[in-house]
């Protein structure tokens, strides 16, 4: 099988070329130096003769996305409806990645793909709004909700409590007042490759197992890296600044677990699987 991957240098794109070659699919990287999706004639003339393309690009800084509302638009919602419309008439499958902060985050229950979304934020909205561009094209396009990630991308949360921690930068501040259900990148990369064998479209939501909360999480991972370290709860304002988010954005997988038989591992080994991967490339950092 041969894939496409859009957004490639991304947390999620480095993560699922490697775990695509690994699996022994015909892989080709495409960054935005390769592909930039908000140039339609690039996304007309550059796409690979492939079975899938999964696009991993997107605007990703919540807070940005309030003042680059137009540049959010143009990468998550056209940019998406872009790559769509040549797929389709390339007759190649996609596979586009959403995520859960379509959602208000006011549910106490994990979201189903039944739910309503309601986005807190221009974000969230430019989010919701490349899913409904993709399916409008009428493809037989996937589309993948995912949690919050973590894995080797620096600077970004909460990827950057390993780096605070390994640099001993006590006491670690985390927002106290979310429920979340973290996943390893790799982990999500391997979930998304059984997607890739099964002839199946809509929306999908692949989740890790369990929920906590940022402090549980900061928690663990200073046990693991410099036991002692104090974990200190801010109220999610004062940690994000004015940006609203959603303050749960677990996501319910009975789908993805009906379709493909799997589970994606919990927050807690997906922290175990990174610290251990983090040091033998296969998480590789970005350039
Ligand atoms: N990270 C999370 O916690 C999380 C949670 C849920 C869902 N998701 C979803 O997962 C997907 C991947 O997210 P991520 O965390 O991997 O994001 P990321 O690390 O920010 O990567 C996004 C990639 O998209 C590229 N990109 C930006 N604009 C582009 C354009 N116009 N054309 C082509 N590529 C462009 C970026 O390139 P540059 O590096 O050159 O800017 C970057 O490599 C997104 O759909 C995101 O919404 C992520």
């Amino acid at each position: 099988m041969k894939v496409a991957i859009v957004g490639s240098k991304g947390l999620l794109g480095s993560a699922l070329a490697v775990v695509c070659r690994k699996a022994g699919m015909g892989t080709i990287e495409l960054a935005r130096e390769q592909l930039d999706i908000t140039q339609p004639l690039q996304v007309r003339e550059r796409l690979p003769a492939v079975h899938w393309l999964i696009n991993c690009a997107a605007f990703s800084d919540i807070d940005g996305a309030e003042k680059q509302r137009a540049k959010a638009f143009a990468i998550n919602n056209e940019g998406a409806r872009a790559l769509s419309v040549s797929c389709q008439r390339r007759g190649i499958r996609l596979m586009h990645i959403s995520c859960g902060s379509v959602f208000s985050g006011l549910k106490a229950t994990p979201y189903t793909e039944m739910d309503e979304p309601n986005p807190p934020n221009t974000h969230g909205l430019s989010k919701l709004a490349g899913e409904k561009s993709v399916r409008a094209e009428g493809g037989k396009v996937l589309i993948v909700r995912l949690p919050v990630l973590f894995g080797n991308r620096e600077g970004r949360w909460p990827a950057e409590l390993l780096t605070a921690a390994r640099e001993g930068r006590f006491p670690l501040k985390v927002p106290a007042d979310e429920i979340v259900a973290p996943a390893y990148s790799r982990h999500v990369a391997e979930g998304l490759v059984r997607l890739l064998s099964l002839d199946v479209a809509g929306i999908v939501h692949v989740g890790a197992a369990g929920r906590c909360t940022w402090i549980e999480f900061a928690q663990a991972l200073v046990a693991r890296m410099s036991p002692g370290g104090e974990v200190v709860g801010v109220p999610s304002a004062d940690f994000y600044g004015r940006v609203a988010r959603p303050a749960h954005t677990v996501l319910d997988s009975q789908r993805f677990r009906q379709w493909t038989g799997h589970a994606l591992p919990g927050w807690r080994e997906g922290l175990e699987a990174w610290l251990n991967d983090a040091g033998d490339g296969l998480a590789r950092k970005n350039a």
